[in-house]
């Protein structure tokens, strides 16, 4: 009896393996988002990826069905729209049905044919809708004051009854400013910073929150706490948010709808019967810190019972823009808590807390002591010679204008009764230190406090190992500063600035993208960059911004983010929707770039910032990204079915090509300008230089950089040059040289001085520039991937639906594994060197495939488990790989 349990269980396991081994969709996302909630888009994107592991996986055909009824969905009941069965390999599909309804839920499967022709369901995902338009908002836009100089932070409050029973609840909530939202005293939710930074007065987000089980029977209480944020920026600094054209007192406005199981539906919303109290948060700033007095705590401001006699009522306001938007993105939350490394007492009132790695994010404090204690946290990246907490290299462009607002630096006063605990709420920072002073006694050990790394919290795609330590440490490293500088936009740093500076978010998108699944944030970001274009095509240097930056920082080699951002998600997830989205808004770039031309070069520009030494000719840099966005417009075009565009921006991009050739190449030579490593290696990556003579300029790169010493001499637009000129053009082995120095100037010396993170400029002692968590020395985070994994999306099948793969086993190097999941799944690209040769293991994804380069010796052969693959190209080791496992020996 027992046996035969076993042999139907084995039999029925069996069964259940091979059928999810048949090309079964799974991770179904809808807007790049498990099962969201507020999709406000007239056509949500859905997505799949196959489970299926064997050779050739690939899916021949798919049917999606989309409908309110959960169980009876593929018998089409309820249907809002199935595709059909659709021969294609595609798992990227627009929803393309009759218009969704606001408020609710749809259910949605896939099922896919395999190359067996065999069908496979998929489990089912959901998405609901937001509140869609505009006219379906309820809810006042409603404030305490209009007054943008009070201080503290303003409660909201509203209590109401439910007397049926609830069967789902969901709260809308737009704000200019910040917020935090809650439910008969709970929390909703644990995203930070919300809604996410935009420019206020052009698109305001909204966030849904479903916040069925907060609510209860009765009656009930809504909360809400607002901040600043960049709307009511307090704080002073040389860009001008103290006067930004949207500047105001922070506003809401909140739908809670509420469906009863009866059927029925009632929305709370905010309105002239809200009450209002300033809250004990006495100040807080994105910028620069919070101040926190719990003297002034309301015990159970935000319960049902709570006496709220002596509140204001509210005021309204209007709306901060017409345009209220759905945040449909990963939020900001505390991702990682870190404990402190080291603590040391200073004197009888100073502590210092060393977390022993530098990151973004708030430090949280536990603490007992008298009432009115104040508790300073001063937070720095570095300390001083005498050891204490020094902000030196980042306080540099703030201007306060006494000393209430000291930079960086919460204040925390006690109300004296039992353990207290702060964390800022409305504020971010970049340290690794905090020195916290008090001017009472009081007793703290190293567990008192703890930092917390805060940022949008992406999924992570890319996991990168090797033989050389500094070179996994440098990948940390980079990972670290990508993320500390990403709150729902890139930013350049998380202290001195968090501003969204264009050049340096463009150089680390591929960095990001190989990393992170960063489509939701660069889909914002470019809506942001629409909302800042001006009518002439100019886009500023940081975005969002509140008018700083038209006239400095914004040549084409920082602002082209409009071009080259919307190309590399086409480039990595096969979605041409951003690039469709911003088509007119390069267009128009490219034609402002135009119009500040001469002859096909342009001299608008920062050039290649905070260099080793050389410095590139401006004109060459900028007119090189005049020429890389004239070919992305043009590209774009052509897959945008734009034919006389298309002819247009060809034939501009072969002028710029043209102008710069005769301008910079000595084609005798093969020399650009100087021959510095930028001058030629941009024209190499950027694909200027002439085919004929390629290999000539490479040769010249490559003894240049020997004659440095295999070392950098680039700045910014370089570093994103550098080591791909060299590794696409044969010298691998020399751009590996460079990656792994150990010495100035290198990111392994910033390593041996014990980064972890990326610094704004190389030498460790310079004087200015030298903010601690700057990405835009990135790059080398995104060469790991294309140049030692030999991983590059193929321009003709984007997606990595075909893979351009050719690792490069360089000199110096024992092994190197990276595993990136791709839209249509994971890829293994795994190499080391072994007695018998180079063992290569490599996993192509599933509906994938992928188009094989080496650099194979002569009387070297390449096998796969044991079977000498002959190449398919007359030139080289090519073969052309479908989904599935291999195994290689070079030898
Ligand atoms: C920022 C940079 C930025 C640069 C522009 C700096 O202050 O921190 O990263 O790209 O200005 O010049």
């Amino acid at each position: 009896m027992k046996s035969t349990l076993l042999a139907l269980l084995f039999l029925f396991t069996n069964i259940l393996l091979q059928v999810d081994s048949f090309a079964k969709p799974i991770d179904l996302r809808c807007e790049y988002l498990h099962n969201p909630l507020g999709v406000d888009v007239s056509a949500p994107r859905f997505t799949w990826r196959l489970d299926d592991v064997r050779r050739g996986a690939a899916q021949s055909a798919y049917q999606i069905w989309v409908g309110i009824d959960s169980m009876g969905l593929l018998q089409g009941k309820g249907l809002a729209w199935t595709s059909g069965k659709i021969l294609s390999s595609q798992t990227l599909v627009a929803y393309a049905g009759k218009p969704l309804p606001a408020f609710s839920k749809f259910y949605w499967a896939v099922a896919a044919w395999g190359s067996d022709g065999q069908r496979s369901v998929s489990t089912t995902a959901h998405f609901e809708t937001g509140v869609m338009y505009a006219s379906n908002w309820k809810g006042a836009w409603i404030s305490d004051t209009r007054d943008v100089k009070i201080k503290p932070a303003p409660y909201f409050r509203k209590t109401f009854d439910t007397a049926k029973k609830v069967k789902s609840a969901r709260a809308y909530i737009a704000v200019a400013g910040l917020y935090e939202l809650s439910i008969n005293g709970q929390i909703i939710g644990n995203h930070r910073l919300d809604p996410m930074y935009t420019r206020f007065d052009r698109r305001t987000l909204y966030v849904t929150h479903d916040v069925t089980t907060q609510l209860q029977q009765g009656k009930n209480a809504i909360g809400v706490l607002l901040g600043n944020g960049w709307y009511n920026h307090q704080s002073t600094a040389v860009w001008y948010f103290h006067e930004a054209p949207w500047r105001s007192r922070p506003t809401f406005c909140l739908d809670l709808r509420i469906t009863y199981t009866d059927g029925s539906v009632e929305t709370i919303s905010s309105g002239k019967d809200w009450k209002t109290a300033l809250s004990p948060v006495i100040f807080n700033s994105i910028y620069t810190a919070e101040h926190y007095d719990a003297r002034l705590e309301q015990t159970g401001w935000n319960l049902p019972e709570f006496d709220d006699a002596k509140w204001k009522t509210v005021t309204y306001r209007a709306a901060p823009s017409t345009n209220i938007v759905s945040q449909l993105m990963h939020p900001i939350r505390n991702v990682e808590e870190i404990e402190v490394k080291k603590m040391s007492k200073i004197n009888d009132t100073t502590y210092l807390f060393d977390l022993g790695r530098n990151i973004s994010g708030v430090s949280s404090l536990r603490v007992r002591g008298e009432a009115g204690t104040a508790i300073r946290l001063r937070h720095t990246e570095r300390l001083n010679e005498q050891g204490r907490a020094d902000m030196s290299n980042i306080d540099v462009h703030y201007r306060p204008i006494d000393n209430s607002d000291p930079f960086q630096t919460d204040i925390f006063i006690l109300k004296g009764r039992g353990e207290e605990t702060f964390m800022p709420r409305f504020n971010y920072k970049g340290f690794q230190y905090v020195e916290v002073s008090f001017d009472h006694p009081v007793n703290l050990s190293a567990s008192s406090l703890k930092g917390y790394f805060m940022h949008t919290d992406l999924p992570q795609l890319g996991q990168v190992n090797s033989s050389n330590p500094t070179l996994d440490k440098i990948w940390w490293a980079t990972n670290n500063a990508y993320l500390s500088n990403l709150f729902g936009y890139p930013t350049d740093c998380p202290q001195r600035e968090k501003n969204g500076w264009t050049g340096d978010a463009h150089i680390a998108s591929e960095t990001g993208l190989y990393n992170y699944d960063g489509i939701t944030v660069y889909e914002k970001w470019l809506a942001d960059h629409r909302d800042e274009q001006q009518p002439n095509g100019v886009l500023p240097s940081i975005i969002p911004t509140s008018g700083w930056g038209y006239e400095w920082g914004n040549g084409p080699d920082w602002t082209s983010t409009i071009a080259i951002i919307p190309w590399n998600i086409y480039l990595f997830y096969g979605d041409a929707k951003l690039l469709s989205d911003c088509y007119d808004n390069i267009k128009r770039y490219v034609d402002a770039i135009t119009a500040q031309s001469t002859d096909g070069l342009t001299t608008w520009g920062l050039g290649d910032w905070v260099p080793v030494k050389s410095k590139a000719p401006v004109e060459l840099t900028s007119s090189i990204y005049y020429f890389v966005d004239a070919t992305i417009l043009a590209k774009a075009a052509k897959l945008l079915k734009k034919p006389a565009d298309y002819q247009k921006y060809s034939a501009l991009a072969q002028k710029i090509q043209n102008a710069i050739n005769a301008k910079y190449l000595n084609a005798e030579t093969g020399m650009y300008g100087n021959g510095t490593q930028t001058e030629l290696s941009a024209p190499l990556h950027w694909g200027l230089v002439p085919p004929i003579l390629r290999a000539k300029v490479a040769a010249n790169l490559a003894q240049r950089v020997k004659a440095d010493n295999a070392h950098l001499d680039v700045g910014l637009l370089g570093t994103k040059t550098i080591l791909n000129a060299l590794s696409d053009n044969g010298y691998a082995d020399l751009a590996y040289q460079i990656a792994a120095q150990e010495d100035f100037p290198s990111w392994g010396w910033w390593i041996k001085n014990g980064a972890t993170t990326l610094f704004e400029n190389w030498p460790i002692d310079a004087k200015s520039d030298i903010s601690m968590n700057h990405i835009m020395f990135g790059e080398i985070g995104a060469w790991y991937y294309k140049a030692l994994g030999g991983i590059k999306p193929d321009p003709a099948m984007p997606g990595f639906k075909n893979i351009l793969l050719h690792p490069h086993f360089v000199e110096g190097l024992e092994a190197f594994n990276v595993r990136f999941k791709t839209p249509q799944g994971e890829l293994v690209s795994s190499w080391k060197k072994t007695e018998e040769g180079i063992r290569y293991v490599l996993t192509v994804p599933p509906n994938s495939s992928a188009t094989l380069r080496l650099d194979v010796q002569a009387g070297q052969t390449v096998s796969n488990k044991g079977q000498v693959w002959p190449s398919e190209a007359k030139n080289g080791f090519v073969k052309n790989l479908k989904s599935g496992n291999y195994e290689l020996l070079i030898k």
